[in-house]
C-alpha cells in the first residue's frame, strides 16, 4: 500500500469522513470496503446475521446514530447477498438457539409476503425473494428511525438505498427503493 500510494496512512491518520454507511450481512464472501471497491476511511460499516436492522438493537442503533449525527453520511446502504444462509436458515424449520431470536424479524416478512412467495416453485428463487424482500424491510427500518427524520427534519441529506449481492458473478442489484425523505417512505 505505502508503495503505491505514499500518502495514504498520513491521509487516514488525519480523520475518518466517510460518506457511506454500509449495513450488511457478516458472511465471510460480502466484504464490504472491497465489494464497492472504497478506500479505509470512505465507508462507515456495520454488519450482522442476515443485515438486520432491527429498531431495538442498541449495536445497529449506536452505529445509525454516530453516522448521521457525527459522521453525517449522505447515503445508507442496506445490502443483502442471494443465497443468505441467515435468511435459510430463519426459515428452514430447524432448530439453533439464540440466532432463531435474532433471526425472528425474517420469519414476519415471510409472513408478510407469503402469497407472493408460496407462489414461487423454486426453492433457491423463493429464498433468493425472501433475501431481496429483508433489505426492502430493513430499508424501511433505517429510513423509518428517529435518527434519521430528525436529520431530514434538519434539513440534512441522507439517502437510504437496497441493494443485493450475487456471489455468483460480483454484481450489486439495485432494488429501487431508496428512500430520501418522509414522502419517499409513505410511498414504500
Ligand atoms: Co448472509
Amino acid at each position: 500500500m505505502i508503495q503505491m500510494d505514499p500518502g495514504f496512512f498520513k491521509r487516514l491518520e488525519g480523520q475518518q469522513a466517510p460518506e457511506y454507511l454500509w449495513i450488511g450481512c457478516s458472511d465471510s464472501r460480502v466484504p464490504a470496503n472491497e465489494i464497492v471497491g472504497l478506500d479505509p476511511g470512505e465507508l462507515f460499516v456495520h454488519r450482522n446475521v442476515a443485515n438486520l436492522a432491527p429498531p431495538q438493537d442498541a449495536n445497529y442503533l449506536s452505529v445509525l446514530q454516530f453516522a448521521v449525527d457525527v459522521l453525517r453520511v449522505r447515503h445508507i446502504m442496506v445490502v443483502g447477498h442471494y443465497g443468505c444462509g441467515g435468511v435459510r436458515a430463519a426459515v428452514d424449520g430447524k432448530r439453533r438457539g439464540l440466532v432463531d431470536h435474532w433471526l425472528h424479524p425474517i420469519r414476519e416478512v415471510r409472513q408478510d409476503y407469503r402469497h407472493e412467495l408460496d407462489a414461487i416453485s423454486d426453492d433457491n428463487q423463493r429464498l433468493d425473494r425472501l433475501c431481496e424482500l429483508n433489505v426492502i424491510r430493513q430499508v424501511r427500518n433505517v429510513a423509518s428511525d428517529v435518527f434519521v427524520a430528525e436529520a431530514w427534519a434538519r434539513g440534512q441529506k441522507i439517502s437510504v438505498h437496497g441493494w443485493v449481492y450475487s456471489l455468483g458473478n460480483g454484481l450489486i442489484n439495485d432494488l429501487e427503493c431508496s428512500v430520501q425523505s418522509q414522502a419517499d417512505l409513505d410511498a414504500l
